[in-house]
């Protein structure tokens, strides 16, 4: 493949792994922060999986909880957007370093049987959730290490506002969904959803197996029973536990069941079938409960004595003192019964929340910071809006995401391209008009350069530059002029010619800046000399003298520095244009030595194709063949640096260039003169090609 289909296909690749990320990690992180509580639980069940539940203070796993949906959806959207790409493609790397690793760990020991990478919302099994994140990681160090491909959205002046913004709403969204109630529900308790459908298993569908264990307690001796050996009411009940013996089908709803706690007796069906309303104050540690909105629960307690509703409080907490306590500390009259803990955390992601069923339907739910008081419950239920199934749906939570955080953001785009990114390309404009007078006439100089390589003594070369000089005098040039000259020359020969007509150059200067380099000339004292050009990356030197892209790359950034302009050659050797590898090689020339330049210097660079095959051969390229080689040149800076500055780089042909041949050569659109070896040593030759201009 060609360089330049290479680094389409980098492009497109590393643009490919970054939507995915972003796609993958603000569902990842919207769905956690719709449900903080429901992380928080899942980091529990981590904690305790790995003994390390005591290590950390209680309020830990709530606040990583939201941390982590806030990161995981900052992520995404700054990797949807390409901004801040070092920030995001860090932390997406470290998050998946930490995460494969763990992941693997859990596939292998199964010590929680649910990741719960995505909340409720798609639930994965141990070793999907790892292969997912090796997918994850691969893409992960794609965007890291081809960072620079992704292509932005919004500009670096509106890239705060996006970051800022995001943040700031995720974190609203968990705040809120802690406070009220996930705005999105997933788990099979949500409103509209009948328990006792969820409960029954389709006819011929084997159910799973449970074995159900009792703890139970006689004279302070602690037993486990099942339910075939059951003992009698002289012990009491102390906990229970459901394990899983076969896999079958498995209902949405499979562990709720009632048990009063003062007569032990399962009440499910009869609360179940009650065609009435039924509340359920669910606090599953109720010694963990929130109690400072007591005084609202027991006035909906005595509305529902007060019409007849049913109303219990289910909890998992089956010490006496606890459920005591709660009924000292708040007056509660309501009965109690028994549930598992785990069904009570799905029920309702709130310690207490409020649930109402009729007739086994889930009507609505209520967080503890969201009771109905006084002034909703004024008559019966059947007469209030209350009493009927909540409507709030799933597509008026996705409506209202697009309008709190979609549409703000793409009025944020909007406004960047059409202000920021316009004042931006006026002002670019503008700077270059300032730093590039090529780009001021919006028309590319033509220049005619002698490379005297190694020839003449200083007094040949003296009288060489005076006749040039007196040869151009008086004369209208159609294109400017450059010697090259040996370190030696320059001094003696800058002020000799007529810096308005000729340019003096060096062949070559050192890759440092000033030191202990013994025989280097460096670019600063090339410009005292009062040289204005610098050739770099000769094939020559390239050929003999070991120079590589990354020395010239040095050198150029020296060369720009001195204010220097560098005349910076590419080309290819013979072999590689019989291979038809010319364009791959000086793209790899340009990529490796002249690309990582900013507009503003690359702007400053004129570049000599001079191929291999004809330095000095007699063998010249064909005008067809330079005009298609300089015309794909400048394509690839049309791709790096925009047409403007590609329509402003002079691109001069080398390689056997003659009075005879220049004319034809530089007809072609693309080529913008020569850089010329032998016949630049001679006036009248040199002369005949600055003439082709004149023609
Ligand atoms: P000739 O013009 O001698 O082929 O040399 C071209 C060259 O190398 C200029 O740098």
């Amino acid at each position: 493949m060609r360089n330049k289909e290479v680094h389409i296909a980098i492009n497109v690749w590393v643009n490919l792994c970054r939507f995915l990320l972003a796609g993958l990690f603000i569902f990842s992180g919207f769905v956690k922060a719709v449900d903080p509580l429901g992380t928080h639980y899942k980091i529990q069940d981590y904690l305790t999986a790995f003994g390390m539940d005591g290590l950390f203070p209680s309020y830990a796993p709530l606040l990583f909880s939201i941390v982590l949906s806030a990161l995981e959806f900052s992520i995404g959207v700054l990797l949807f957007f390409g901004v801040r790409k070092k920030t995001s493609t860090t932390l997406s790397l470290l998050l998946m370093i930490v995460m494969t690793p763990l992941t693997l760990y859990l596939a292998l020991k199964n010590p929680v049987s649910d990741c719960g990478c995505f909340g409720d919302a798609w639930v994965l099994t141990n070793w999907q959730t790892f292969w997912k994140n090796v997918v994850l990681l691969i893409a992960v160090i794609s965007v890291f290490v081809g960072k620079r491909h992704i292509i932005r959205f919004v500009s670096a002046k509106t890239e705060w506002l996006v970051s800022l913004y995001t943040i700031f709403f995720v974190l609203f969204l968990s705040l809120y969904c802690l406070n009220r109630l996930p705005v999105l529900d997933f788990r099979p308790y949500r409103i509209g959803e009948n328990i006792a459908e969820g409960m029954t298993i389709p006819e011929g569908a084997k159910p799973s197996v449970f074995e159900n264990t009792f703890i139970l307690e006689k004279n302070g001796v602690r037993k486990e029973f099942t339910l075939d050996n059951y003992p009698d009411s002289t012990w009491k009940f102390i906990d229970s536990h459901s394990v899983l013996k076969e896999k079958g089908y498995e209902p949405a709803i499979h562990d709720f069941s009632m048990m009063d706690r003062d007569t032990g007796e399962d009440i499910t069906d009869q609360v179940l079938t009650n065609k009435g309303y039924t509340f359920f104050l669910v606090a599953h540690r109720i010694e963990e409960a929130d109690d400072s909105n007591i005084d609202l629960i027991n006035e909906i307690y005595d509305y529902c004595v007060e019409h007849g509703y049913g109303f219990y409080c289910l909890t998992s907490s089956s010490e006496d003192s606890e459920i005591d306590q709660w009924r000292d500390k708040t007056g509660a009259e309501y009965p109690f019964c028994l549930m598992d803990d785990i069904t009570l955390k799905t029920m309702i992601r709130s310690n207490p929340g409020l649930m109402l069923i009729k007739n086994a339907t889930i009507l609505n739910k209520w967080s503890d910071n969201d009771l109905p008081d006084e002034y909703e419950l004024t008559d019966k239920l059947e007469n209030l809006e209350l009493g009927k199934q909540k409507v709030k749906s799933d597509v008026y939570t996705i409506e209202q995401v697009i309008l709190w955080f979609v549409l703000p953001l793409l009025f944020v785009l909007g406004l960047d391209i059409l202000v920021v990114k316009r004042n931006e390309r006026k002002r670019k404009n503008k700077d270059q008009k300032l730093i590039n007078p090529l780009i001021k006439t919006k028309m590319r100089k033509n220049i005619v350069a002698g490379n005297w390589k190694m020839n003449k003594t200083l007094q040949e070369g003296i009288t060489l530059a005076k006749d040039l000089n007196e040869a151009l005098a008086g004369e209208k040039q159609n294109c400017d002029v450059v010697i090259c000259t040996p370190f030696i020359h320059l001094a003696s020969v800058t002020p000799l010619v007529d810096a308005a007509k000729i340019g003096v150059g060096a062949e070559n200067c050192a890759d440092k800046e000033s030191g202990a380099y013994t025989g280097e000339v460096s670019a600063s004292m090339v410009a005292s000399t009062g040289a204005k050009y610098v050739i770099l990356g000769h094939s020559e030197r390239r050929a003999y003298y070991g120079e590589t892209a990354a020395t010239l790359k040095e050198k150029v950034k020296l060369v720009l520095a001195n204010g220097l302009t560098p005349i910076f050659c590419i080309g290819e050797v013979l072999e590689e244009r019989e291979a038809n590898k010319q364009n791959e090689i000086v793209y790899s020339q340009l990529a490796g030595s002249l690309y990582d330049l900013s507009a503003e210097d690359f702007a400053k660079i004129v570049l000599a194709y001079e191929p291999v095959w004809a330095i000095g051969t007699g063998k010249t390229a064909s005008a067809a063949q330079a005009q298609e080689i300089h015309a794909y040149i400048r394509s690839t800076i049309v791709d790096k640096y925009g047409k403007e500055i590609a329509d402003n780089i002079s691109i001069l042909y080398g390689g056997s260039c003659k009075a005879s041949n220049a004319k034809e050569l530089f007809a072609n659109p693309d080529v913008d003169g020569g850089l010329i070896g032998g016949a630049a040593l001679n006036v009248a030759d040199f002369k005949g090609i600055i003439d082709a201009f004149n023609a």
